[in-house]
Formats: structure tokens, sequence, C-alpha cells
């Protein structure tokens, strides 16, 4: 960098979005500050209101007890919306129709849209993982658009291969393909071998 201060490479943000499936991100910022990576976290009003309700915290509660780093989704100076910080990949985990459409059209009006507008300009790896049902035309046309423009679209879909028991094993089965997704080692689910099928 040649300012002789130290970076740190390999943060990652994590925005969570308002749709439905709040515990998908909980579990991936819990795995991604296990696996030793820094994450800032970044939650939109609909985010808080859907973590609220379907796991009973607050981004406030996550920075206190995971560790993260958080950032105000109102402010679009911080880090996590900066091209020349070290931010190695962007997720937005859940991923609502609403953010989808705006990245799709290249609005970037909170910090969750901004970094992630961000990392297609820089070309960092951007993750959605979009719930919604059914999906209407727009969704599929803006992700569509989005993954032609390499933005990785990992759907909160867990497969039933793995005989999940509980609600976490489903939930596991999502997040390790992300964490694949983000090169980041995990043993969350059994992986395929081709034995399984006789
Ligand atoms: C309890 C609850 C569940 C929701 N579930 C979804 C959902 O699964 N998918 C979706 O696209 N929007 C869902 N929404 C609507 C979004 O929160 C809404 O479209 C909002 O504008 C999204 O804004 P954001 O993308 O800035 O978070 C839900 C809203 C609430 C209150």
């Amino acid at each position: 960098m040649g300012n002789g201060q130290d970076i740190c490479m390999g943060e990652v943000v994590v925005g969570i979005s308002g749709a439905s499936g709040a515990i998908y991100g909980l579990r991936l910022v819990e795995t991604l500050l296990r696996a030793g990576k820094t994450v800032r976290l970044v939650v939109t009003n609909s985010g808080r209101i859907t973590l609220q309700h379907e796991c009973d915290t607050t981004p406030e509660d996550m920075a206190e007890h995971e560790g993260v780093i958080l950032e105000d989704a109102k402010n679009v100076g911080a880090k996590s919306a900066s091209g020349s910080a070290p931010i190695e990949a962007v997720v937005i985990c859940p991923c609502s129709g609403t953010t989808i459409g705006k990245l799709a059209a290249g609005i970037s009006d909170n910090l969750v849209t901004r970094s992630a507008i961000v990392a297609m300009k820089e070309r960092r790896k951007l993750i959605i993982v979009p719930r919604e049902a059914p999906y209407a035309t727009v969704h599929l046309e803006n992700m569509t658009k989005l993954s032609s423009w390499d933005t990785i679209i990992i759907p909160a879909s867990p497969g039933f291969y793995q005989h999940p028991k509980t609600i976490d094993d489903m939930v596991d089965f999502v997040v390790s393909r992300i964490l694949d997704h983000l090169d980041v080692d995990n043993s969350l689910i059994n992986r395929w071998t081709g034995d399984e099928i006789q």
C-alpha cells in the first residue's frame, strides 16, 4: 500500500435485508467468525424487523455477542462502501426482492446496496441469497441480470438429500454453500461422495 499501515485482507461484508430467513444471515456470521474472518454487518430497516421477529435478536446484540463490526445501513460512507478498503466479498443474506431490484437497477441508497454495487464495480465477489415464493417475473429478470454480471445467486432453498433432522441442519446446508463460494473450509454438511445412491 505504500503508507506503511498494516492492512487486514479478507474482510467480508454481510448484509441482512428484509426477506424472511434472517437465521441464515445469523448463522453465516457465526460461521465466518469461527473461521477467523473479520465480518462487517449491515442490516436494513426491514432486516431489523425480520431479525427481531424470526430470531428474537437485534444487530446490536449480534455485535455484542457474536463480535461482528456493525455498520449503520444509513451510513453510505462507512468502510463497507469503500472501493479502496480491503473487502474480499459481500454477501446479502437473506436478500429481498426490493434489494435485488435495486441492485439490478444500479441503485445504492443504503449501505447494503452501496457495498454490493461497489463489489460489482470493483469486481469483488458478490453473493446474494434470495428468498421469495413464488418469484415474480421481475425478480427472475433481475436475478438473470445480476447473474450475467457475475453475482452468485444461492437461493435459500436447502437440499434434502442430506436427510436434515432439524431447522439448523437445513440452515447449515445453505450456509455451507455460501461458505464454499467464499472459499471458507467448512464441514457443516456431509460432502456427497457418489456412493449414497445404490
Ligand atoms: C415478516 C416479513 C417477512 C418478509 N419476507 C420477505 C421475503 O421473504 N422476501 C422478500 O423479498 N420480501 C419480504 N418481506 C418484504 C421486505 O421486507 C420489503 O420488501 C422491504 O422493502 C425490503 O427492504 P430491504 O431490501 O431494504 O430490506 C418481508 C417483510 C416482513 C415484514
